[in-house]
């Protein structure tokens, strides 16, 4: 979701802006812009499209060494190249972007800019247009931003650009992600560190609330309130190779093969010198004393959260409530004595999530975030972190996130049980490495999987994917990957379920993916897939082998019944990839989604 980018130095910034924008490409986004300042002035270009259409339009010959640069994935207004960032003020002077929502813009144009007519239908104009307003009123660039500021309600990430004044980005954020980055003689900012990894990788933190002043050679932090803010860079942890498509078609496609390698190094990162599988204790008692566990979480990582509640209540023995983040918030159910709250989210930076977690700690609850980047917003926020270490997630669709957001939930489900001397009767390292193994091998045998999205999916409209148990949880996610990414109705049902309503939309030929990865539903869901086949489904059954019948369409290897989605989720990636591309689909960028959610 909306990315911003900026650079002032001494180069020319113009392609540092663009690339930066490539970087951010994969949070999703529907247009894109840059302003370019030089002596002339500032010069804006923006089109609605992928970045390859903003090149088109950018003119080759103009330089200058200060710019910003935003992605937008459209809230307010329809995705055009006049709802499109940077915005400016009605002179000109100033110009803008912002990643976020302004909840009372149309309250501040009314009380404050009733004669100002605007140009776009966002409510990021309203900020530029109240900075000008600010300014010709006599206050000073700096303190007509905090004034501004004061008045804004929601959340932001912005950064502005003043042709009149100093060469200087002005930054602010509220709730929205963004980092300055240091360099020699420039400096950038970037709603992550992935942008500008090109130029550096030396990174502040900016805390809410704050206003930065960058300049080539200093960024100034001070609060809003007046006070000046010292903190130290940290080194952006990322190689730059790591987010690199390599020979790999789509970005999907190579996270779905690293899965593999991602277990491993789960496993070998929470592993102890003495090869046990160890958690900070502080974590593990703050788990133990939690008379019920609250996952909050969203999409994928809902779904893996679902898989989580099993691992945990199985092998902890602690009652475990899953919530939509969007939901809670404002529908919070009665709560247990002792809750903990579990955060899940592979970015870190879910709006819905983090509005949760503001609310829980003010009322005094201990917080966990499971997350796959450290320093996102969730996990300084939160009072505990455990890290995914899955390296970073480009493509749209959650894969390798979500397979190292359940190995890691079983982890702690482990250790938390040894630690009250509950025994869980197998040794989940061993058990993990099986899964990486198995992993391997359904990654080794695409073409199946691909022969079978053809023969399987290519003339549908819909379709369903059945389960029981745990592999219910697995077909949610299933089916969200297929219609993310082929665009393909999808619906994950529990398999006794279906009959009771949505059965009346199976047609002659209407596909149905099953799962039997367990054995004591293995007969209970061969049965479901029998009634819907009575009604002319076309099934696709996909077994754990042991369990494995000849009707079947697809067999994974055999690991712990427990561990079965790390497993049986990668052909339902495969399925929903393959399905992607044989519909020409744009398999990293589906339309209208976002990878990181930063608007509630
Ligand atoms: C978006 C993404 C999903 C992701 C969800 C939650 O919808 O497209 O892939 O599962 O956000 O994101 P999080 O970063 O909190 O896991």
């Amino acid at each position: 979701m909306c990315g911003i980018v900026g650079y002032i130095g001494n180069h020319d910034s113009k392609e540092i802006l663009l690339k930066g924008l490539e970087k951010l490409e994969y949070r999703g986004y529907d247009s894109a812009g840059i302003a370019v300042r030089n002596e002339k002035g500032v010069h804006v270009f923006k089109e609605k499209g992928r970045i390859a259409d903003l090149r088109n339009i950018v003119d080759d010959h103009l330089t200058g060494k200060t710019g910003i640069g935003h992605t937008r994935w459209a809230t307010h207004g329809i995705p055009s190249k006049v709802n499109s960032h940077p915005h400016q003020s009605a002179s000109g002077r100033f110009t803008l972007v912002h990643n976020g929502v302004i909840e009372n813009y149309e309250l501040l144009q009314k009380e404050y800019l009733a004669d100002v007519s605007f140009t776009s239908e966002t409510d990021t104009e309203v900020i530029v247009q109240l900075i000008e307003k600010f300014v010709l009123e006599g206050l000073e660039v700096l303190e007509a931003f905090r004034k501004t500021l004061t008045l804004l309600h929601g959340s932001y990430a912005l950064a502005f650009l003043d042709a009149a004044g100093s060469d200087t980005i002005y930054v602010a954020k509220n709730k929205s992600p963004l980092l300055v980055g240091l360099g020699k003689d420039f400096n950038v900012v970037a709603s992550d560190a992935m942008a500008m990894l090109q130029v550096t990788d030396q990174f502040v933190e900016l805390m809410d609330k704050e206003i930065v002043l960058v300049t080539q050679n200093g960024v100034t932090i001070q609060h809003l309130s007046g006070q000046t803010m010292e903190r130290k860079p940290f080194k952006a942890e990322l190689d730059a190779s790591d987010i690199e498509k390599g020979t790999y078609p789509f970005y999907m496609l190579k996270e779905i093969d690293e899965q593999p390698l991602v277990i491993r190094k789960i496993i070998q990162t929470y592993q102890n010198e003495q090869g046990q599988l160890s958690i900070d204790p502080e974590i593990i008692e703050t788990v133990n004393q939690a008379d019920r566990i609250y996952i909050i979480a969203a999409g994928t990582s809902y779904n893996a959260g679902l898989v989580g509640k099993q691992l945990i209540e199985t092998l902890a023995k602690i009652p475990v409530e899953v919530h939509i983040a969007s939901e809670f918030s404002y529908n919070m159910p009665l709560l247990s004595a002792k809750p903990l709250f579990i955060f899940i989210s592979q970015s870190g930076e879910t709006a819905d999530s983090r509005a949760v977690l503001v609310h829980v700690k003010e009322l005094g609850y201990p917080t966990l975030t499971v997350t796959n980047v450290p320093g996102s917003t969730l996990s300084r926020e939160a009072d505990y972190t455990l890290l995914l270490h899955a390296g970073p997630e480009i493509a749209v669709a959650s894969t390798k996130a979500y397979t190292a957001q359940i190995a890691v939930l079983a982890i702690l489900s482990e250790v938390a049980a040894k630690y009250k001397g509950l025994e869980t009767g197998f040794e989940l390292t061993q058990e993990l490495g099986l899964v990486a193994n198995a992993m391997e091998t359904l990654c080794d045998s695409k073409e199946i999987i691909e022969i079978i999205s053809k023969e399987f999916l290519s003339v549908t409209h819909n379709c369903f994917f059945i389960g029981r148990g745990i592999d219910y949880y697995v077909c949610l996610e299933g089916s969200l990957k297929l219609k993310e990414i082929s665009y393909i109705q999808a619906e994950g049902f529990a398999g006794g379920e279906l009959k009771h309503g949505t059965i009346a939309l199976i047609e002659e030929g209407t596909p149905i993916v099953a799962l039997a990865t367990q054995a004591s539903v293995n007969l209970s869901i061969r049965g479901n897939v029998k009634e819907v086949v009575a009604r002319g489904a076309n099934p696709c059954i996909i077994s754990m082998n042991g369990l494995n019948m000849d009707e079947d369409s697809f067999v994974i290897p055999e690991v712990h019944e427990l561990l079965t989605p790390l497993v049986s989720v990668v052909p339902l990636q495969l399925l929903a990839y393959y399905a992607a591309i044989q519909r020409g689909c744009d398999v990293d960028k589906p339309r209208n989604l976002a990878k990181s959610v930063t608007v509630e």
